[in-house]
């Protein structure tokens, strides 16, 4: 057994797990936070994806001991973020949500285009996205969502 100390959505937890424990696990067996999805369990398809250290991660092939010490938000760590309540909004009016299997992943790594990337265009986003699968929607719904997402930003400035 591994003693495993992250900082979670702003909480520090802590527990014992077996050495071999992905982050993805420690997440949703040990801190009970279901929203981080698992898909193909070995870093293709994006479902799992997550912030350490600020920076979008496969949490399926990250091994919790690794991330002792990190700095870990989830999808549940954006409930009041302005941002994510931004990309929230223009997911729902484009259409970028079908079966919601992807979309903690896909909105995470949206967050991050539309933070790090302010003049993207639609092929810089579609670049940026694919790490993340999407099996319903095409993808259309959700470039067009970040797309809105960063005019409205850049409209703001
Ligand atoms: S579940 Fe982690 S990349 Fe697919
Ligand atoms: S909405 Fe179903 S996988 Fe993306």
């Amino acid at each position: 057994m591994t003693q495993v100390s992250i900082t979670l959505n702003g909480r520090t937890v802590a527990a014992d797990v077996p050495a071999r424990t992905s982050l993805a696990d420690f997440i949703r067996d040990h801190q009970a936070l279901t929203g981080t999805h698992l898909g193909c369990e070995h870093g293709v398809c994006g479902a799992c994806t997550i912030l350490i250290d600020g920076k979008p991660s496969r949490s399926c092939i990250t091994l919790a001991a690794a991330a002792d010490g990190s700095e870990v938000r989830t999808i549940e760590g954006f409930d009041d973020d302005p941002l994510m309540g931004v990309l929230r909004r223009w997911m729902n009016e484009k259409h970028g949500v079908q079966c919601g299997f992807c979309t903690p992943g896909m909105m995470i790594m949206a967050r991050d285009i539309v933070a790090r990337l302010p003049d993207a265009d639609r092929s810089r986003i579609r670049l940026e996205l694919t790490g993340n699968l999407c099996r319903c929607t095409g993808y259309v719904g959700i470039v067009d969502a970040i797309e809105a997402a960063l005019k409205e930003r850049r409209t703001a400035r």
